[in-house]
């Protein structure tokens, strides 16, 4: 597979296979990833990879729960409020891997640097026949100092990209995507 089949036939997959994903296959998109970008070649990132399943459960637990508490009248989150209060919803979505990538503070854009890490981290293991779904919702666990704490984080180090990774179960269905809107192209 090419880059452009890749970026072209990528998606954020959902439905995962029980298969676990190997520990040799993990530490080469951590290295992949670490060949992103970054302002000054900074690199300010560091990465955390669960693969217990309790541990995803409880935190998924844990972030539909807190999640729930911030939603209120005509807040955006408003339209999860029934997923996050369903007992099967999954925020991991038993995928059987969760790489978390953290920004460290050596980087004046951390946010922007992770970004990049996470983009060039999913677009390898879909070359590799594994895929990936970024989980936005998961940012509030792995930025609680308590569980920064657990997992032994520096306090300075800001998740930004919580990346889970398995086998797909099934196709996925291509999302609508908008052609680009060209603002200006001058000359
Ligand atoms: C910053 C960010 C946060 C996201 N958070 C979630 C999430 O919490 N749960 C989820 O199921 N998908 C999440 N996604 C995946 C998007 O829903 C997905 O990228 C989008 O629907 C487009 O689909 P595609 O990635 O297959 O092109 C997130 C994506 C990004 C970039």
């Amino acid at each position: 597979m090419n880059v452009s089949e890749a970026i072209a036939t990528r998606r954020s997959v959902r439905a995962y296979a029980a298969r676990p994903v190997e520990r040799a296959v993990i530490e080469d998109l951590l290295s992949a990833a670490a060949l992103a970008p970054s302002a000054m070649n900074t690199q300010p990132w560091a990465f955390g990879v669960i693969q217990d399943a309790a541990r995803l459960q409880a935190y998924s637990d844990s972030t539909k729960a807190a999640l729930l508490t911030t939603i209120t009248p005509g807040s955006p989150l408003e339209r999860y409020r029934e997923m996050l209060t369903d007992p099967e919803y999954h925020i991991f979505y038993h995928a059987p891997a969760l790489v978390v990538i953290y920004g460290t503070p050596a980087s004046p854009c951390p946010q922007n640097d992770c970004s990049l890490a996470a983009m060039t981290l999913m677009l390898a293991a879909w070359e590799q026949g594994l895929a990936s779904c970024w989980i936005g919702f998961a940012l509030s666990v792995f930025n609680d100092p308590t569980i920064k704490a657990e997992l032994g984080v520096p306090t300075d180090y800001t998740a930004v990209a919580p990346l889970i990774l398995g086998y797909p179960a099934s196709e996925t269905p291509v999302p609508e995507k908008n052609p680009p809107a060209i603002l200006f192209w001058e000359g």
